[in-house]
């Protein structure tokens, strides 16, 4: 993995959080270089180190970026990719390893395009990638070789852990871990609002859900203890928390849950047949 060239096409949000986690990890500078749309956005990972040129100002950015990688990871949006494929299309070495972290972008869509490149990987990161903490779920062509998969995995172990599933199961996971600081985020607005409304001002409703939801997680994965046994140990019989658990189990919340994680998986399947 050390020794490997590594290009990143398409630097946004995603693809600078798995560059910047190379970078944390001791992968030489050198062997990265990047493109970007902007040639603003170009200079600021020059001005880095990182060799780096815009499509705005070099229209071959893209191939002369990944001509010579081991490694080719795409980062723009996901209705891009099909472009970007086409201008990478007899650019890149045969055993170059591709990989796309676009939702809803197919393996057969991507294999279409690069029909000489058989290790063509489709990857779900998420946002916590940013801060070295993301979960990725990565699958793989079936013409794909094993040290490709493993070269995949250990560049998003770079920015946190790996899960190497099957094509079938990535609406799913992208459901539950791609989509999944959404749901996080928004349980957290909704903890914070009803502790206003107790009568809590916003900073300190924010120190006491947010300490909160820290410390738990903390505990959690300190004591290895499952999060039912945990809950338990802090409701007693008769008690406050039991009232809570209670209602929003009337509430049916794993029902909501459900159905939330089912319509997330309906609209990516839509979205891929559209
Ligand atoms: N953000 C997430 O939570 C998340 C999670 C999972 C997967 N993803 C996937 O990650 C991909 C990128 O998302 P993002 O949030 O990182 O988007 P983003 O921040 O908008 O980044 C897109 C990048 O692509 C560059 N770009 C645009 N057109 C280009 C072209 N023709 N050639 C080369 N580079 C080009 C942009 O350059 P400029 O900056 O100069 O415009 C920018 O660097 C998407 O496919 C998305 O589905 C994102």
């Amino acid at each position: 993995m050390d020794n490997l060239r590594i290009a990143f096409i398409g630097t946004g949000s995603m693809g600078s959080a798995v560059l910047d986690g190379l970078l944390a990890a001791g992968h030489p500078k050198s062997l990265i270089s990047a493109t970007t749309k902007t040639e603003a956005k170009a200079k600021a990972l020059r001005d880095r180190g990182i060799s780096a040129l815009a499509g705005e100002t070099s229209p071959d950015a893209n191939a002369l970026m990944a001509g010579d990688a081991d490694l080719i990871v795409i980062g723009v949006k996901p209705y891009q990719i099909v472009d970007v494929l086409t201008e990478l299309k007899g650019e890149i070495g045969k055993n170059a390893v591709v990989i796309s972290m676009a939702a809803g972008i197919q393996l057969s869509t991507m294999a279409a395009v690069l029909d000489e490149n058989p290790n063509i990987i489709r990857t779900m990161p998420n946002t916590p990638a940013l801060v070295g903490k993301g979960v990725t779920g990565l699958a793989a062509a079936s013409s794909a070789s094993q040290d490709a998969i493993a070269a995949a995995s250990a560049l998003f172990e770079a920015v946190g852990s790996v899960l190497v599933i099957p094509e079938s199961q990535i609406d799913a996971l992208s459901a539950v871990s791609g989509s999944g600081p959404a749901w996080v985020y928004y349980i957290i607005e909704q903890w914070e609002k009803v502790a206003i409304a107790q009568g809590f001002s916003e900073q300190d409703a924010k120190l006491l859900v947010r300490q909160t939801l820290a410390g738990s997680v903390e505990l959690l994965e300190s004591t290895g203890e499952e999060p039912s046994e945990l809950r338990r140990k802090v409701t007693s019989p008769g008690g406050t928390t039991e009232r809570i658990i209670a209602t929003m189990q009337q509430a049916d919340l794993h029902g909501i849950f459900a159905q939330s994680l089912n319509a997330a998986v309906a609209r990516a399947r839509e979205i891929a047949n559209s």
